[in-house]
């Protein structure tokens, strides 16, 4: 797995924070920021944006990736995620499952900070989400014709 730079590192952070400043979840309270590193060198931040019908609300890793996707980027090859306060933050199992829609055949970095842009925790994809369901899993069977 490739180690992100300092240089980017700040910038992920600093934007995971500037997203994390526009969240709206007024039911929770718990406002959360998250920046991805894309294929194209870009960075991709989002909120998580929450909706009076709770279910409906959506991660703020989700929206990044939402973001991401409607620019152009293809794979993500680092996640920075900014919780609200001192505590680790780390992707639901739901956004485990998104991440890994876009990651490539390497394994990616996943970077917790706190609200003050320290960082608490760095994992990766694969040790949050082991033996994991992927693109290729369904691709091999649509491929090769194997479907019922
Ligand atoms: N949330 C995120 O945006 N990302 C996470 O990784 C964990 C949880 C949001 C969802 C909801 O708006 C609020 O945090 C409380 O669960």
């Amino acid at each position: 797995m490739k180690k992100i730079d300092d240089i980017t590192l700040s910038a992920m952070i600093e934007a995971a924070a500037g997203a994390r400043a526009n969240s709206y979840s007024p039911y929770s309270g718990f406002a959360v920021g998250a920046a991805l590193l894309a294929d194209d060198g870009m960075i991709y931040a989002g909120c998580n944006v929450e909706n009076a019908a709770y279910p409906l609300g959506f991660c703020a890793e989700a929206n990044a990736i939402g973001t991401m996707v409607m620019a152009g980027g293809h794979q993500i090859k680092a996640v920075v995620v900014a919780g609200p306060n001192a505590d680790i933050c780390t992707p639901c199992g739901g956004c485990r499952q998104q991440l890994r829609e876009f990651v490539g055949p390497e394994d990616m970095p996943v970077i917790i900070c706190d609200v003050d842009g320290n960082l608490l925790l760095e994992t990766s994809l694969s040790e949050m989400l082991p033996n994991s369901f992927g693109p290729d899993t369904v691709n091999a069977v649509k491929d090769a014709g194997e479907s019922l």
